[in-house]
C-alpha cells in the first residue's frame, strides 16, 4: 500500500531524514520506533505532504505521491493525526466530526441552508466506532486529554482513509486511557480493515500491537520486519533497545 524509497529532508545542512525506506501492506499494523529526534515525524510529514522531501520517493498505491499537498494526499486516502492534539477546542465533539465531513465532501456553507444538519448519521457513526457518541455535545476542550486523542482520531477517520497514520496516539494518556486506545487501534485495523502506520516510544505497545516494525536511528532505517526480528536484532540492540531482549 505505501511505499517509501531513500528518503531526505534537510533542514539547512542537518538531514532530519537521511534514507529512510519503509514498505506498509494493506491490512498490517506498522510501527516506526526510535529515539528522541530520530526523524519520525519528519518521515510522517513527508508521507503526508506537510514537508517536501529533499531527496526520494513515495509511493501510495502504486502511484508516486512525493511531494503533494496534503489535502491532495488525504483525497487519495491516506489521513493522520499530529503528535500534539489538533482539534478545534472551541467546537463540540459532533461538530469537529461533521467539520471533517464537509472538508471530505467538498461542502461549503450555504447562507440560507443551517449547516448543523448535515451529515448527522454519518458523524454519529464514527463517534459509535470510538466510544465518543455519549460526549458529542461537549465543547472539546472539556474532553481529557486522552479523549482528545480519540477524537483526532475520529477526525482522521472522517476523511474514510485506506492508511491512518497515528503520530504517538498515547502520549501523555493515563494508564486505562492508553489501554483504551491500544484496544481502539486493534479494533480499528481488524474489524475495520484499515491499514496503520504510528510511531510511538512505548515498546510495551509497539511490540504488543505492530506487525512490523520499523527502526530508525538519525534519520535512518536501520532495520523493517516482524517484531521477533526486530527485537533480537544487533544493531537495534545497540542502537537502541538496550537490554529488552
Ligand atoms: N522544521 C524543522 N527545522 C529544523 N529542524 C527540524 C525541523 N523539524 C524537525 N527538525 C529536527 O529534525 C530532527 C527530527 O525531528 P522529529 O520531530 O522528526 O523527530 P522524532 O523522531 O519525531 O522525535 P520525537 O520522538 O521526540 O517526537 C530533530 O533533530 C529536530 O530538531
Ligand atoms: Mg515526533
Amino acid at each position: 500500500m505505501l511505499t517509501v524509497k531513500d528518503l531526505y529532508r534537510d533542514f539547512k545542512g542537518f538531514m532530519a531524514v537521511n534514507g529512510a525506506n519503509l514498505e506498509v501492506t494493506k491490512g498490517e499494523i506498522v510501527a516506526v520506533i526510535g529515539p528522541n529526534g530520530a526523524g519520525k515525524t519528519t518521515l510522517f510529514n513527508l508521507i503526508t505532504g506537510h514537508l517536501k522531501p529533499t531527496a526520494g520517493i513515495v509511493q501510495f498505491k502504486g502511484e508516486d505521491i512525493t511531494g503533494l499537498a496534503p489535502y491532495k494526499i488525504c483525497r487519495k486516502g491516506i489521513s493522520r493525526s499530529f503528535q500534539i492534539v489538533n482539534i478545534f477546542s472551541k467546537l463540540t465533539v459532533f461538530e469537529n466530526v461533521q467539520l471533517a465531513l464537509f472538508s471530505k465532501y467538498s461542502k461549503t456553507f450555504r447562507m440560507f441552508s443551517k449547516a448543523s444538519k448535515y451529515f448527522i448519521d454519518e458523524t454519529n457513526s464514527i463517534l459509535e466506532k470510538l466510544g465518543l457518541l455519549e460526549k458529542k455535545d461537549l465543547n472539546s476542550e472539556l474532553l481529557s486529554h486522552g479523549d482528545q486523542k480519540v477524537l483526532e482520531i475520529a477526525i482522521a477517520l472522517a476523511s474514510s482513509p485506506d492508511l491512518l497514520i497515528l503520530d504517538e496516539p498515547t502520549a501523555g494518556m493515563a494508564p486505562r486511557e492508553t489501554e483504551r486506545c491500544i484496544e481502539l487501534i486493534k479494533k480499528l485495523s481488524k474489524e475495520y480493515g484499515l491499514t496503520i502506520l504510528f510511531c510511538e516510544h512505548d515498546m510495551k505497545i509497539v511490540f504488543n500491537i505492530a506487525d512490523r516494525i520499523m527502526v530508525m536511528v538519525r534519520g535512518t532505517t536501520i532495520i523493517q520486519g516482524r517484531p521477533e526480528e526486530v527485537r533480537c536484532n544487533e544493531l537495534v540492540q545497540k542502537a537502541y533497545l538496550g537490554d529488552i531482549c
